[in-house]
């Protein structure tokens, strides 16, 4: 698969982010090439793991898994806090790579080239005063080494060699703007050509190690992350997207669930938008999106199984009962047992 044709699949999932899928499907494509085609002269490309940085619920995670699932390559994802409130941090490394096999079912040589996704790799971040052994410093070093590309030896014996693995990271950085206008280093190169402001910016919206090591990664694991994809912040009308477009949006669930009911599922788009202004309050990026319509579906999905006379469903506003209708078009009351 080509970048571009990795991109257009992750539109089928992912909405919006087309500068962090173009990073990605570049990097995913250098990757799988190189690891697929050894070549004993060819020049030696060094791994490129990725770090994603953006705010919760802007679909990090979720582009992952989409991403694993189009190349078909074995992926386990790991969360850096709990590997930061562990005592025995290599068991936890260990039982990364243990997933990652197990998702191959068994097949070393597919494990190896595999994809492991680490959430929330801010939160390791040192702070002044903590002891080392207890911080997350602690954990990025341990990191190191596997991201890296060393032998890991499981509990059946076997060695894994994360070599080809590649690493994507994430984490959402809160801060790290400050950090980068506090930074901004190509203000005063002059350019003379129209577009400057354009490149001047592109350069300045870039994160650099710098940054990262301003932020309290240590410099190694920052230097083990050579490529960084940004994900913006969700706007409203991304999110009457999120849950209307993808292949299986809330929405599309929520139809299909009450099409086996044989109940038709009507919501005007203005719904959506009152979800998405709601949603937009409560700070959480995509994620509060669920909630709200499940809140919003659990009387009709209550009422639905106990009478066969619905046919349809019909939702106007968030904050109006939804209608019943039989399947001559008529208003059903229910009556409260
Ligand atoms: N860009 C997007 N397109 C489609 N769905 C999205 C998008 N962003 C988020 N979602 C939805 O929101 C949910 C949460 O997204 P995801 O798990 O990817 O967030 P995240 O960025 O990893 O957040 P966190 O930092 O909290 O882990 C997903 O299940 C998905 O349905
Ligand atoms: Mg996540």
């Amino acid at each position: 698969m080509t970048p571009s044709e990795i991109v257009k699949q992750l539109d089928l999932h992912v909405i919006g982010q087309s500068e962090a899928k173009k990073v990605l499907a570049v990097a995913v494509y250098s990757h799988f090439r190189k690891s697929a085609k050894p070549n004993p002269d060819a020049v030696e490309i060094a791994k490129g793991n990725i770090l994603l940085i953006g705010s919760t619920g802007t679909g990090k995670t979720l582009l992952c898994e989409t991403l694993s699932r189009i190349l078909g390559v074995p992926f386990a994802t790991a969360d850096a806090t709990s590997l930061a409130q562990t005592e025995f941090v290599n068991h936890e490394i260990e039982a990364i790579v243990q997933r990652l096999l197990e998702k191959a079912d068994g097949d070393i040589a597919r494990a190896q080239r595999g994809l492991v996704f680490i959430d929330e790799v801010d939160k390791l971040k040192s702070v002044s005063g903590q002891a080392r052994a207890a911080s997350g410093e602690s954990v990025q070093h341990a990191l190191l080494k596997i991201m890296e590309g060393s032998q890991v030896r499981l509990h059946s014996g076997q060695y894994i060699d994360t070599t080809q693995i590649l690493f994507i990271c994430g984490g959402a950085f809160v801060g790290l703007q400050t950090i980068l206008d506090d930074t901004q280093t190509y203000g005063y190169v002059s350019l003379s050509e129209d577009d400057s402001q354009k490149v001047l910016d592109r350069l300045n919206a870039r994160v650099k190690p710098t940054d990262l090591i301003t932020y309290g990664l240590i410099p190694e694991f920052a230097g083990r992350l050579p490529i960084v994809a940004r994900l913006q912040d969700l706007s409203k009308a991304m999110m009457v997207r999120v849950m209307t477009e993808p292949r299986n949006s809330i929405y599309r669930q929520f139809h299909q669930m009450l099409q086996s009911d044989r109940v038709e599922l009507a919501i005007e788009r203005i719904v959506f938008e009152q979800i998405a202004d709601l949603a937009m309050e409560y700070k959480v990026g995509a994620r509060s999106l669920r909630g709200i319509f499940e809140e919003l579906m659990t009387d009709v999905l209550y009422v639905i199984p106990d009478n066969p006379a619905i046919r349809k469903v019909v939702i106007t506003s968030l904050f109006d009962t939804p209608r019943l209708l039989s399947a001559q078009g008529t208003d059903i009351v229910l009556v409260r047992k």
